[in-house]
């Protein structure tokens, strides 16, 4: 039932391959034998036809036979076929292109080899810099473990520096939540557990990194859970510009290794139980402060101040 199977002879890729340009040679070869052939018999046609059935007999050209002249232009062809079959499909046929293209492509692939080799080292550079060290002195080990990034701190804090009370905002101004939203699209947002959990859900188009002691936390998919601000900031490493959304206890160790921090400074006092750090003006410097009046959609005076890290 289970009888022997005849065992078929097995013919692999290459094998197949050398069988058929042979026979592809064999062919070139052949139909060339048959143009000499002919050239032979339709030379000797063309001398009879002149000299002996007196074809074009009165016709010359520079004063010889024209046989003569159809004769050449047909051995320039045959010559041209030789050449074709003998040295352009015999030394430039597919197996030269592909070896031609393999040569170039081992080139390219050496010199991208050596500019990634030049990527690595000044990278390495980079990170190994005192300048870069120095952006953040308090915190060497964040800026060694992470690459050059714009660490950007991102906060409304009102006169007295409240921000918070009750694991809510104190405030709504519309043209601070459109500042935060435009600022932040498509970014990496840092924040602590408890101002994840102030969200209704999380926002769109960002990339959430919520940090936690919890071994176990748990969050809606796409939302990234870290131990530590150190993994936060790694986690955003792709990010050239993630941003440290709050609250006052992440804020609190943010300082010492952001660049960069975007204030919407509220313009009255609030009673609150999560405030902001002063901002030491020794520290950062502000650069930029836009002023808000009060309107109808905005219950107090406000302004957009952004301060940059001195020496960063
Ligand atoms: N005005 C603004 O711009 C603004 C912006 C954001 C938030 N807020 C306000 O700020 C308040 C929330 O701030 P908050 O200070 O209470 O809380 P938070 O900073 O948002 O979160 C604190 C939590 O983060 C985790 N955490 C903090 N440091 C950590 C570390 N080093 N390693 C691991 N996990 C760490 C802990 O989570 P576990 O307890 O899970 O371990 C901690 O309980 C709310 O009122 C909110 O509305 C205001």
């Amino acid at each position: 039932m289970f009888g022997k199977k005849k065992s078929r002879p097995q013919i692999d890729q290459d094998q197949l391959e050398l069988i058929e340009y042979a026979q592809k040679r064999i062919k070139q070869k052949k139909y060339l034998y048959a143009h000499f052939v002919i050239f032979l018999i339709g030379a000797v046609f063309l001398i009879i036809a002149n000299t002996v059935l007196g074809i074009g007999k009165d016709f010359t050209i520079l004063g010889k036979e024209w046989f003569l002249f159809a004769i050449l232009i047909w051995l320039f062809f045959l010559i041209y076929h030789v050449f074709r079959v003998f040295v352009t499909h015999k030394f430039m046929g597919k197996s030269w292109e592909k070896k031609q293209l393999d040569k170039l492509v081992a080139k390219q692939q050496i010199r991208i080899d050596k500019l990634k080799a030049g990527f690595v080292k000044e990278e390495k550079l980079l990170a190994q810099s005192e300048v870069y060290n120095n952006i953040n002195p308090a915190n060497q080990d964040l800026n060694t473990k992470n690459t050059l990034i714009g660490l950007t701190i991102i906060v409304a804090a009102a006169e007295n520096d409240a921000i918070g009370k009750g694991n809510k905002l104190i405030w709504h101004l519309s043209d601070d939540l459109k500042r935060f939203k435009s600022l932040t699209n498509g970014h990496h947002i840092i924040m602590g557990r408890k101002t994840f959990e102030s969200f209704p859900k999380p926002l769109p188009n960002r990339t959430h990194i919520v940090i936690t002691r919890q071994p176990n936390y748990k969050a809606p998919n796409g939302v990234i859970i870290v131990n530590s601000l150190e993994d936060a900031i790694d986690a955003a490493r792709s990010d050239n510009q993630p941003f440290i959304i709050g609250g006052g206890e992440i804020y609190k160790q943010a300082l010492a290794v952001a660049n960069k921090i975007e204030l919407t400074r509220v313009h009255d006092n609030f009673e609150a139980d999560t405030f902001f750090p002063k901002i030491d003006s020794h520290i950062w410097k502000e650069v930029a402060n836009t002023f808000h009046n009060k309107d109808e959609n905005h219950d107090y005076e406000f302004s957009f101040i952004t301060y940059l890290k001195k020496d960063a």
